[in-house]
């Protein structure tokens, strides 16, 4: 659908008289920029926005504070009033400072023609979008992104992101998100970096790298957006949109980091969310956006408020109507206001009425222009707009090998006994399973512009590399009907009828590949689940097919970690593929086959039960930890009568098609803290790649501190036989935490340090810091 066509596209005489005036005044303040350092740019761009500010009217003001929907791809619930028509005479009055969901560089083009052409100011506007994980090639999903601990993944990911969005008139991608959790049960969790706040920080600074290049004024950077500001992943219960309640320190030992980690990388927007946390929801709160963003950290970007969230402050029970709603907003520092319109409705009015000060409008204004002249966008307002580059840069064979080698470096090796992988390429080989043969399904949620369907499957993966026979069973059937981004799911009603063929095909084969998993759907904003087991009769299917041929791979597909102890222990061979984006079944044929040796760590904890979440490896020690001196009948330490309290797989784990082997960890103390190094040892047959993992745990603190906290990761590629030595410096400062007061401090004493290649695969060593 197209954005309907402006009535009138003449500039007005006011526009045409204004307009060359206020630019001469521009390049006036240009030229006297003599030097192109940062400094003088940076002037010049002030300079530019206070001679727009001059001249802008309190209504234009607002309208660069609204953020409106293009009304046909909704992201969000459907707004009952929306009306096309009157938004695009809005436009054309200045009182819209960006846009949502306008794709393809014509609709754009049109858009921003109403905006430039037609409004008295030319002012033009951004145009966001979710590119989450790929515009149209799609990358594997942001969590498996993180599981390749690998910042040049992020980044070679998102420069391809920025590239094909950019070419389709984007100027603004909603994304990072880099909300931590810790609960497997909330959807989001497939969105973000997983359960450790250095690790996603890490992946955070690269995302942003990613999109927005080394400079926001080249051709195919974008603008991106930290999201969600702050504590959205701790939703309770792992229900989505539901209230966090978090103390201070974890808010800025876990939540903050990857935030802080985003702003030193440059970002150029932050969203806030739907969560209500300890009391304030977020999108009102002004410690979190004008102290500790805005302030403490000197972030210099724009604040936008996620979808509807200013005025759902009426139903949180925070503001009293929607005029409160805008002014608690805007007074607590949400710059720009999506989709919800209590901007537009109520923004001028609260100003007039002394309710916001127009300091602080004049503020939310002049970080907006600030992205639009970074972006280049008042030297070129269509800058994006290029309808070649629209059919050149998407798709690309180049693009589909950056998503195909980020797909395999994101895949984990979670079990492989007897060596059963890699396959011989000569082998027959029996697929199994709905998941195998879904072109859709590792495109993963958040797919953007992604067409369905186009993703290669697991079993086109294996047909391509196979040198055997390949037959194919459907086995069992997960969902049916169509799957759509914003409705709930059909899951079938579980049958045996495709289980003879699936197993009289095993039985046939050399070797059996099942996928086993999640629908892509059932993760993802607004899919909360109670049960974290995989649906269906999945599981019966693979017992009866183990019957029949021991030589089983699982492929696992989900969103989420899975609560799947039956499966680890029946499957002699497991490879977790997440969802692995436009190229997936042919990245999971790399590994299957050995061209390529897996080299990916989990970035999340797996339970045995739903009921251990939220579960994280960084947990406090409690007063009555497991220990092996109590009685072992004795019931009173915490623990479950049920079940163990450990991870079924630990954050970090994963395994090569080779060993590794640490030894000869020192430990001592360095001028600004711990130097430590170890020797990591290639004691297989084949080169492969290792993630060594460095922990710490502060034994003693004034707040009780976590077990074990990553701080550190090298990625090392290591030769057969060979070994590495790994060195890490860890200062005082990365030694420090935040105290409940939110303060940053350094307390001294004993420290243990954790070296290995995983969470709990590790060696140690204690030391004391006076
Ligand atoms: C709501 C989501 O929470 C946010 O992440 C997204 O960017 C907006 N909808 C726009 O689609």
């Amino acid at each position: 659908m197209a954005y309907p066509t402006p009535t009138n596209l003449s500039m007005s005489n006011l526009t045409k008289q204004f307009i060359p005036l206020l630019f001469i005044s521009i390049i006036v303040i240009s030229c006297t920029d003599s030097s192109s350092d940062k400094v003088s740019e940076k002037l010049s761009t002030d300079l530019k926005i206070d001679s727009l500010l001059a001249v802008m009217t309190l209504e234009e003001k607002v309208g660069q504070t609204n953020l409106y929907n293009g009304t046909w791809d909704f992201t969000g619930p459907v707004p009952k009033d929306d009306n096309a028509q009157e938004k695009a005479e809005n436009i054309k009055k200045g009182k819209v400072g960006a846009m949502l969901n306008v794709l393809t560089v014509d609709a754009v083009r049109e858009a921003q023609e109403m905006a430039v052409n037609e409004s008295r100011l030319g002012i033009p506007m951004l145009f966001g979008y979710d590119v989450v994980h790929g515009y149209k090639t799609m990358l594997p999903i942001p969590l498996a992104q993180a599981s390749s601990w690998d910042q040049e993944v992020a980044i070679a990911g998102n420069r391809l992101a920025a590239k094909e969005a950019a070419s389709s008139g984007l100027s603004w991608a909603f994304a990072p998100m880099i909300d931590v959790s810790r609960d497997s049960r909330w959807g989001r969790i497939m969105e973000g970096g997983g359960e450790d706040p250095y690790l996603t920080s890490i992946m955070a600074k690269g995302w942003v790298k990613g999109f927005q290049g080394d400079n926001l004024s080249d051709r195919y950077s974008i603008a991106a957006c930290a999201k969600h500001f702050a504590a959205y992943g701790f939703a309770e219960a792992g229900r989505e949109y539901n209230t966090t309640d978090i103390s201070i320190n974890t808010l800025h030992n876990i939540a903050l980091p990857p935030f802080q980690a985003a702003i030193e990388a440059g970002v150029a927007s932050v969203m806030n969310g739907f969560n209500d946390l300890n009391g304030v929801p977020v999108t009102a709160d002004s410690y979190l956006q004008r102290d500790l963003l805005k302030g403490d950290w000197g972030f210099e970007g724009f604040v936008v408020s996620d979808y509807n969230s200013t005025i759902e402050l009426v139903e949180h029970g925070y503001s009293k109507d929607l005029k409160q709603a805008a002014a608690d907003a805007f007074n607590a520092g949400s710059d720009m206001e999506m989709d919800s319109r209590s901007y537009e409705r109520n923004l001028k009015l609260v100003v007039e009425e002394g309710l916001v000060s127009e300091a602080y409008l004049d503020d939310a204004v002049r970080r907006i222009l600030k992205i639009k002249f970074d972006l280049g966008l008042f030297d070129n307002p269509y800058k994006y707009c290029d309808a070649i580059a629209e059919q050149e840069n998407i798709l690309t064979e180049e693009n589909l090998a950056v998503a195909r080698d980020a797909a395999r470096k994101s895949m984990v090796l979670l079990k492989n006994e007897g060596e059963l992988l890699p396959l011989d390429k000569k082998q027959t080989v029996a697929v199994i399973g709905q998941l195998a043969n879904s072109k859709d399904i590792p495109l993963g949620s958040w797919r953007a512009k992604a067409i369905p369907n186009s993703a290669v499957s697991v079993l086109e993966g294996i047909q391509n590399t196979s040198e055997g026979r390949v037959s194919f069973a459907q086995g069992y059937t997960l969902t049916e009907g169509d799957r759509v981004f914003i409705y709930e799911l059909n899951f079938a009603k579980p049958t045996k009828s495709g289980f003879a063929e699936a197993r009289r095909i095993a039985a046939a084969a050399d070797v059996v590949v099942m996928a086993m998993g999640e629908d892509c759907f059932q993760s993802g904003e607004g899919r909360s689940q109670v049960d974290i087991t995989l649906k269906g009769n999945q599981l019966d299917l693979l017992i009866e097919v183990l019957k029949v041929n021991k030589k089983v791979v699982v492929v696992l597909m989900n969103g989420r970690p899975v609560a799947i102890p039956e499966l680890m222990e029946a499957a002699p061979a497991v490879l977790e593929t997440w969802y692995g984006g436009s190229e997936a079944g042919n990245a999971i044929a790399d590994i299957l086959y050995g061209d390529f040796n897996p080299s990916g760590k989990l970035p999340v904890s797996f339970p045995y039960y739903t009921g251990q979440e939220p579960l994280y490896y960084n947990k406090k020690s409690s007063g009555r930890p497991e220990r092996n001196d109590y009685d072992a009948e004795m019931v009173f330490w915490s623990h479950y009568t049920d079940s163990p309290n450990e991870a079924l797989l630990p954050f970090g784990h994963g395994l090569s098609y080779t060993t590794f082997e640490y030894q000869n960890l020192e430990v001592a103390k360095s001028s600004d803290g711990i130097s430590i190094s170890v020797e990591v040892t290639n004691t297989g047959n084949v080169a492969g790649t290792e993630v060594a993992q460095l922990y710490i745990r502060d034994i003693t603190a004034s707040i009780t501190r976590p077990v074990k906290e990553l701080k550190g990761f090298e990625k090392i590629a290591i030769e057969e036989g060979q070994t590495a030595k790994v060195s890490f410096n860890l200062s005082r400062d990365e030694l420090s935490f935040y105290n409940n007061q939110g303060e940053k401090v350094f307390e001294p004493g004993e420290f243990e340090v954790f070296v290995g290649t995983s969470s709990v695969d590790v060696l140690s060593k204690k030391i004391t810091l006076e």
